[in-house]
């Protein structure tokens, strides 16, 4: 059940629209700077609040990558794997987040504190190799600025 917080930050992303579905990657967003993640349930109520079925709304949440469709950590890690990164050591770099966190792609730190996803281009080629961690872009990346990096993070 979406909370009252939540409906009305939806309903004013609703609003700048002609049409209630057409704010549906904003209010995905709403539910999921709240709850960190959106769970099936939540986008059941949300299909409804923007009268699309849950069907088509999860189509659009899981068709963008920024749209978590399972919990994850407290801080998620991008990590660029198209061209320009892989060209500039992209695999030296997974191997050290890999050891680092204790984990693979697509999993979260015990702690909850990281998890590690696959990303295509982050759009700064020029500064490859490159990872986001939430918000923050990272580039020029070496085992040593990620160790920095990380510890940033709680
Ligand atoms: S290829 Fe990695 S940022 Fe473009």
């Amino acid at each position: 059940m979406l909370s009252d917080e939540e409906r009305i930050e939806i309903e004013a992303e609703i609003a700048v629209y002609a049409q209630k579905h057409s704010a549906c990657i904003d209010a995905l967003k709403v539910v999921q700077r709240h709850r960190g993640w959106v769970s099936d349930d939540a986008l059941d109520d949300l299909s409804g609040v923007l009268d699309m079925t849950p069907a088509e709304l999860d189509s659009v949440a899981t068709f963008y990558n920024l749209i978590f469709r399972q919990p994850v950590g407290r801080h998620v890690i991008l990590v660029c794997d198209s061209v320009s990164c892989w060209l500039l050591d992209y695999e030296t770099l997974l191997d050290h987040l890999r050891s680092r966190l204790g984990i693979a792609l697509g999993e979260t730190t015990a702690d909850g504190r990281f998890t590690l996803l696959p990303s295509v281009c982050l759009g700064a080629c020029d500064r490859a190799p490159v990872m986001m961690v939430d918000e923050d872009l990272h580039v020029d990346l070496t085992p040593e600025k990620i160790d920095q990096i990380l510890g940033k993070y709680e």
